[in-house]
C-alpha cells in the first residue's frame, strides 16, 4: 500500500535527528512532534526520514509500533549488514573495520548467550547494594562543590563525574583513567570526528580495556571486567569479545546518565512545584516515581534505535523490505497522548512506569537499575542539600546538545 507519508519525494524527505526547539529544550523536536501527529492522525506506521550518510530508513514514531518493531525478531541490530541506519561516522567506521561487536550490535541467540555473562551485576539485588557507596560518592562531589567557588558547572562537578565513578566501580579499573577514556568516547559521539580519528580513539580504548583484562587474569577480584577475563580463560569469549564488551559498558554507562543527570536537574528548577514535591516527600515512592516521569519526560536518546529488516515486514498496511533500515526515536512515544496524557506536563505523580526511555524487547538497557540508583541518589541528595539550588544563568543561554547521540547540556552553570 503507498501513503502519502510513504511516498514523500526524494527531495522533501526531512533529515533526521531535528533539533529540539531552544524556547522549550525539555519537549521532542517540533518537525518530529509533526511527523508522530501525522502517523497517528493517518493511521500510517512509515515515514521516509534522510540520516546523515543521505540513506533513507524508515521513521516509527508511534509507540505501538515500536514495540512491535522492536520486539520482532526480524529487525536486526547487526551493523554489518549493508544498509543498516548508523547512529554516526563512528559506528560506521567501527564496523567496516571489521571490530568485534559487542552484544548491543548482535542478534540473538549469540546476543542472549554474551548477555547472560555480565547480567547479574546488574540485577536489582546486586544494585541495591551499590546504594550506599553511590550516597557516598554523591555526598563527596557535592561538598567539593560547596567548598569551591560559585557558580559551579554541575556537568564536570556532578553529573559526569559521579556514573565515570560508577562505571569504574562496575568494571574494576582505576577512576584516574577517567579523564583518557571520556576524551576517546567523546571522539565516538562527535558527528564530525575525522575516519582515522575515530578507529585510533576505539582502538586506543579497546588496547586499554585488554590491558586491564590482561591485569586482572593476573589479579581477580569481584567486578566486571575479572568475570570477563575469567569467560576469555575459559573460551566462551575471545580476548577482543572481552575488551569490547567492557567498552560497551563504559561508553553506555556514563555518557547517559551523566546526561540525565543534568537535564533532570535542570527540568526541575524550570519547574518549582514539581522540585519541591520531590524535595519535600519522605515517600521513596516519590522519589522513584520523578525519576520514571523525568526519564519519559527528557527521553535523551536523541538518535533513536536503529534497526535493519531482515525479511519482507508488514505493519500497518505498509512493507518495510528486507535490507531496509529503521529509525525508533523513543521519545515520540513517550510523548505520546494516548499512553501519557498531557505530555507536555511534567508531572513527577504520574505513573509513567511504560516508558520506553530504556528501549524495549531483547536489548532494553542492561543497566537501567544503576540509571535508576543514581538519578534517586543525586536527585534526592542534591536538592536537600542544597535547597537553594538555581541557575546562574538563563535557561535560553544553556549550550543543550542536539549535534550528539544522546541529548543533554554541555555545561550546567548553578549558583545557591
Ligand atoms: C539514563 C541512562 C540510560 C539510558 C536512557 C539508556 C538507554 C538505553 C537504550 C535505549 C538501550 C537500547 C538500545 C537499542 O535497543 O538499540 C540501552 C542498551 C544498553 N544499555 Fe543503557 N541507558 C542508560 C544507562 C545505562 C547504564 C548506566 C549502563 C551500564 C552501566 C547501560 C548499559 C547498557 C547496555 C549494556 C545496553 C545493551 C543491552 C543489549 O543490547 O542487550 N545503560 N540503553
Amino acid at each position: 500500500m503507498t501513503s502519502s507519508l510513504a511516498t514523500t519525494d526524494n527531495e522533501s524527505v526531512p533529515d533526521f535527528p531535528m533539533p529540539r526547539d531552544a524556547r522549550c529544550p525539555f519537549a521532542p523536536p517540533p518537525q518530529l512532534r509533526e511527523l508522530h501527529t501525522e502517523q497517528v492522525r493517518s493511521d500510517q506506521p512509515l515515514t521516509k526520514v534522510r540520516i546523515w550518510d543521505g540513506s533513507t530508513p524508515w521513521l516509527v514514531t508511534r509507540y505501538d509500533d515500536q514495540r512491535t518493531l522492536l520486539a520482532d525478531p526480524r529487525c536486526s541490530v547487526d551493523q554489518r549488514r549493508p544498509g543498516f541506519p548508523y547512529m554516526s561516522p563512528s559506528f560506521r567506521e567501527v564496523a567496516e573495520r571489521g571490530s568485534e561487536p559487542a552484544f548491543l550490535t548482535m542478534d540473538d541467540p549469540e546476543h542472549a548467550r554474551i548477555r547472560r555473562m555480565i547480567s547479574g551485576a546488574f540485577s536489582i539485588k546486586h544494585v541495591a547494594a551499590m546504594r550506599p557507596a553511590l550516597q557516598r560518592m554523591t555526598d563527596d562531589f557535592i561538598d567539593t562543590m560547596l567548598a569551591g567557588p560559585k557558580p559551579v558547572d554541575l556537568v564536570h562537578a556532578l553529573a559526569l563525574p559521579l556514573p565515570s565513578l560508577v562505571v569504574c566501580e562496575l568494571l574494576g579499573i582505576p577512576y584516574e583513567d577517567h579523564e583518557f577514556f571520556q576524551t576517546k568516547s567523546e571522539v565516538g559521539m562527535r558527528h564530525d570526528a575525522g575516519r582515522e580519528e575515530v578507529a585510533a580513539a576505539h582502538h586506543a580504548l579497546l588496547d586499554y580495556l585488554d590491558s586491564q583484562i590482561e591485569a586482572k587474569l593476573a589479579n581477580p577480584a569481584d567486578d566486571m571486567l575479572s568475570k570477563l577475563a575469567a569467560h576469555y580463560r575459559d573460551g566462551d569469549l575471545t580476548r577482543r569479545q572481552a575488551a569490547s564488551m567492557g567498552l560497551l559498558i563504559l561508553g553506555a554507562g556514563h555518557e547517559t546518565t551523566a546526561n540525565m543527570i543534568a537535564l533532570s536537574v535542570t527540568a526541575l528548577l524550570e519547574h518549582p512545584e514539581q522540585l519541591a514535591a520531590v524535595r519535600d516527600s519522605d515517600d521513596p515512592k516519590v522519589l522513584a516515581s520523578a525519576v520514571e516521569e523525568l526519564l519519559r519526560y527528557l527521553t535523551i536518546i536523541h538518535i533513536g534505535n536503529r534497526r535493519i529488516a531482515l525479511e519482507d515486514i508488514e505493519i500497518g498496511g505498509q512493507t518495510i523490505r528486507a535490507g531496509e533500515g529503521l529509525v525508533i526515536p523513543s521519545i515520540t512515544a513517550n510523548w505520546e497522548e494516548a499512553f501519557f496524557p498531557d505530555p507536555d506536563r511534567l508531572d513527577v505523580h504520574r505513573d509513567a512506569r511504560r516508558h520506553q526511555a530504556f528501549g524495549f524487547g531483547i536489548h532494553q538497557c542492561l543497566g537501567q537499575p544503576v540509571a535508576r540508583l543514581e538519578l534517586e541518589v543525586v536527585l534526592g541528595t542534591l536538592f536537600r542539600r542544597i535547597p537553594t539550588l538555581r541557575l546562574a544563568t538563563d535557561l535560553e543561554k544553556l549550550s543543550f546538545k542536539n549535534d550528539g547521540i544522546v541529548y543533554g547540556l554541555y555545561e550546567l552553570p548553578v549558583t545557591w
